[in-house]
């Protein structure tokens, strides 16, 4: 037998690939975490050659008992890995090989490219209920920090200019409508992964009688009414990796989110704003200046948004242009994958923990939220309800600001008659539009930030999350 032959695929090959070639090629460093996923993929492959003759059940069972034992091994970190193997699939076959001798009737009617298509479909089935649960509690963090601040008031923005004043509850809310989006958006990339593959073999299936449906059903690749679910063409199952990259989008998008909602964080609690202290526990100091508390955690949360948007450039980048069905190239798609789900899955943790000390400075809040001329719409709105186009009325609000901010004087200060005379619809009660908490009662109607619409959300929220853990 020719030198340093490859075992599993060697067979018309004079020698074995360079070293050169086994450090470039090998996929075990990061694929090995796979190694669950693979481990139940190769009992449910084993199990359903055993249901159709190809394994007797003596066979499937010693099989089985092996697999166990190496996902035990691989679990404590006894077992040994072996680049030459190339990677998890291998690793694990290899080791069974040596314990189990009907191991080597495992890889029947299978190929390694079915395989990590049904490891990896396993995996974001998987990572998709994780991530879910994990910004389920981000929000259940920020609803408490919307109780803390119940009944703060803070200028609500566009443009980074005072626009209209809302409860900090609505505020935050906003970020909860995101991060809804985004737990409903996992739960439909775990759906789109539930398919199976396996049967697929290296692209055109397999001349021998193979039960797909069984092998899918023991993985739990079924419907709500336990059908199971299968994928439709050989070639695209294993050259498909749209999952991929919704899931890498889903992460991405998330991380969108994280980036914003991160940003307010970081304004409220500069000098200029002030409107929250962030916990100490997630800010850091600067090793020069004493006196900086920094919001790291939220500036990351912001940096990191932009690794996830790299990793799924990666994966369009990556599949764009291959010939059908699999190329190597795809072995690439895991690192940015697994680095999506595992910052995706820490940022979330971040969020939930830096949210959970979020504290309102309310004096703060109420003094920018006092400013009248939040209320100009208002004062518009007051124009239109004593039959003033909206248009004409806009344009003499406008007037009357401009006037305040000649005299200097806030524009409640204004004497009637001055306002009066830039438009006559001005009455006697003009200036009862800028009493605040009459300002906000008046914003009923659903989705607007009035005190009983936040109530409502504050009901529907809690109802959407459930009792609390
Ligand atoms: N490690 C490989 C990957 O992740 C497994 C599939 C290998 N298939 C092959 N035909 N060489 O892509």
């Amino acid at each position: 037998m020719a030198k340093n032959k490859q075992a599993t695929w060697g067979g018309r090959f004079e020698s074995g690939p360079a070293a050169l070639m086994q450090r470039f090629s090998e996929s075990a460093s990061f694929d090995r975490r796979l190694a669950p996923f693979d481990v139940a993929g190769s009992k449910a492959h084993s199990a359903m050659l055993a249901k159709v003759g190809l394994l007797t059940a003596k066979e499937r069972d010693a099989i089985h008992k092996g697999l166990d034992r190496i996902l035990g091994e691989i679990e404590s970190g006894a077992f040994v890995w072996d680049e030459r193997l190339e990677d998890v699939h291998m690793n694990i076959e290899h080791a069974l090989t040596q314990r189990v001798p009907a191991a080597a009737k495992l890889h029947t009617a299978r190929s390694r490219n079915d395989q990590v298509a049904t490891d990896m479909r396993l995996f974001f089935k998987h990572a998709c209920t994780v991530l879910a649960g994990k910004v389920k509690a981000a929000q259940e963090s920020l609803l408490k920090a919307a109780e803390s601040g119940r009944s703060v008031v803070i200028p609500g923005y566009t443009h980074l200019q005072r626009a209209q004043p809302v409860f900090a509850a609505h505020h935050l809310f906003s970020w909860m409508e995101m991060l809804e989006r985004d737990r409903s958006r996992f739960l439909e990339v775990a759906d789109k992964a539930n398919e199976c593959p396996l049967g697929s073999g290296a692209i055109a299936g397999t001349t021998l009688p193979i039960d797909r449906e069984f092998a899918a059903k023991a993985l739990g690749f079924v419907d709500t009414k336990g059908r199971p679910r299968v994928t439709q063409n050989s070639m695209d199952a294993v050259a498909d990796r749209d999952v991929f990259i919704e899931f890498a989008g889903a992460c991405a998008l998330f991380g969108v989110h994280l980036s914003r909602i991160a940003e307010d964080l970081i304004l409220w609690s500069s000098a200029e704003f002030k409107f929250v202290s962030l916990p100490d526990a997630f800010c850091t100091g600067s090793s020069l200046m004493p006196q900086k508390k920094n919001p790291d955690s939220c500036e990351l949360l912001r940096g990191k948004s932009a690794r996830l948007q790299g990793n799924l450039h990666t994966l369009l980048a990556l599949t764009k242009g291959l010939p059908m069905t699999y190329n190597r190239d795809l072995q690439e798609d895991k690192p940015p994958v697994f680095d999506s789900f595992d910052q995706a899955s820490i940022c979330a943790d971040v969020l939930a923990a830096t949210v959970g000390g979020l504290v309102f400075n309310e004096a703060r809040c109420r003094a920018a939220a006092a400013d009248p001329a939040l209320l100009a719409t208002d004062l518009a709105d007051y124009l239109v309800g004593r039959g003033v186009p909206f248009r004409a009325a806009h344009h003499a609000v406008g007037a009357v600001v401009a006037l305040a901010e000649r005299r200097g004087c806030a524009i409640p200060e204004l004497p009637t008659e001055a306002v009066r005379e830039l438009h006559s619809g001005f009455g006697p009660d003009w200036a009862k539009v800028f009493d605040l908490k009459r300002a906000l009662s008046l914003r009923r109607g659903t989705g607007m930030p009035g005190p009983a619409q936040v109530s409502r959300q504050f009901a529907r929220w809690k109802r959407i999350l459930g009792p609390r853990r």
